[in-house]
């Protein structure tokens, strides 16, 4: 069973992105055949910068490596280094009804929000398609904002199999409902256009201040509060300390006696803690850029081995051959 997802490098990675998408993929490498690439085609509707499209994936690459990601057990690859993708967008796109793809909500949010649409933008769903099915993928994990594309991959592939005869595997998606929702600095979803971030990476005394400065009510330290499981701080504390220590201090906060300032710099501690490792193995790969250089270039072969013999079996099914 072959699992693949798309990582768009976009900006600075948060503690949502970690238990959202990052650590689940991470997961999953015990499961065997995991294809995770950096998707920086997909970047060039919103970058069009080449050095910062450069800078972004190479530092996501940096940061997925630093996380866990072993490409001893996946296949890790920049998404331009096998263009066969490109090839197979348009066979796809020229199977794939108009309608389906005007009816697709990124389209329709950012033209509604003004953005003028290019053809790019418009096709997205259907290079989307194409870098699932170019890897006879079985399951690909998304977040819910994702979950329309999924179904439009899977359309799109049946309609090619109607239409060429059986060429493809109609993916399945995994949506994460169970994480899908780590909260934010101020309690809404933690999300980078909310600026309520806490970044995985950042500086130490500013991540330490974020922390401090997370807005709780007015009670006072000694009274109980019975609503203790719904307190922010407890809700993150849960996520990066040790389970046994998270209940103490919900129970803590829940009989009285634990003050807000305290829970917090346990926040910071737990938080700064847990990612210690990733933040050593970061410091390591950023010494050596050759090593992240290779990881992605051998990554690409592994790819494109498996996409050269899909491409073809495509083009054979077309009459393109
Ligand atoms: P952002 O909302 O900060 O722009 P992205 O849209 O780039 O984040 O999300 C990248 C991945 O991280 C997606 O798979 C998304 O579902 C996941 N993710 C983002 N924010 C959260 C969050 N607060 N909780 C859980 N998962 C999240
Ligand atoms: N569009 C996805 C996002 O914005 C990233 C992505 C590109 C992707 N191609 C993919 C995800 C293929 C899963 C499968 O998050």
């Amino acid at each position: 069973m072959r699992t693949l997802t798309g990582i768009t490098p976009s900006g600075t990675l948060h503690v949502g992105n970690y238990f959202g998408a990052m650590r689940p993929a991470i997961e999953a490498q015990a499961r065997g055949d995991c294809f995770y690439f950096i998707a920086d085609y997909h970047s060039m509707t919103s970058v069009t910068d080449p050095a910062l499209r450069r800078a972004n994936t190479r530092g996501i690459a940096v940061d997925w490596l630093a996380c866990g990601l072993d490409p001893e057990r996946s296949v890790f690859w920049r998404q331009s280094d096998v263009p066969e993708v490109c090839e197979l967008t348009w066979l796809l796109g020229s199977v794939t009804p108009m309608g389906l793809l005007e009816r697709a909500h990124s389209y329709k949010d950012k033209t509604s929000k003004g953005i003028s649409p290019n053809f790019g933008l418009f096709a997205y769903p259907v290079l989307m398609a194409a870098d699932i099915l170019l890897y006879d993928t079985n399951v690909v994990p998304v977040g819910q904002d994702q979950k329309q594309h999924l179904e439009m991959a899977r359309d799109i592939a049946i309609k090619f199999n109607q239409t060429y005869g059986e060429t493809f595997v109609v993916p399945e998606p995994e949506i994460r409902v169970d994480v899908a929702s780590v909260p934010g600095l101020d309690g809404q979803k933690m999300s980078k256009s909310y600026g309520n971030t806490l970044e995985i990476f950042g500086d130490e005394k500013t991540l330490r201040k974020k922390v401090m400065s997370i807005v709780m009510d007015s009670r006072t330290p000694a009274e109980p509060k019975p609503d203790a499981d719904r307190n922010l701080c407890i809700q993150l504390l849960k996520l990066v300390a040790p389970s046994d220590v998270a209940a103490d201090y919900e129970g803590r906060l829940r009989a009285g006696g634990l003050g807000y300032g305290d829970l917090k710099k346990a926040l910071f501690e737990h938080f700064w803690g847990c990612f210690a490792r990733a933040r050593a193995r970061r410091a390591e790969l950023l010494a050596d850029p050759g090593y992240v250089e290779q990881v992605l270039r051998e990554g690409a072969g592994r790819a494109r081995a498996v996409a050269s013999g899909v491409i073809r079996r495509a083009r054979l099914a077309a009459g393109l051959d």
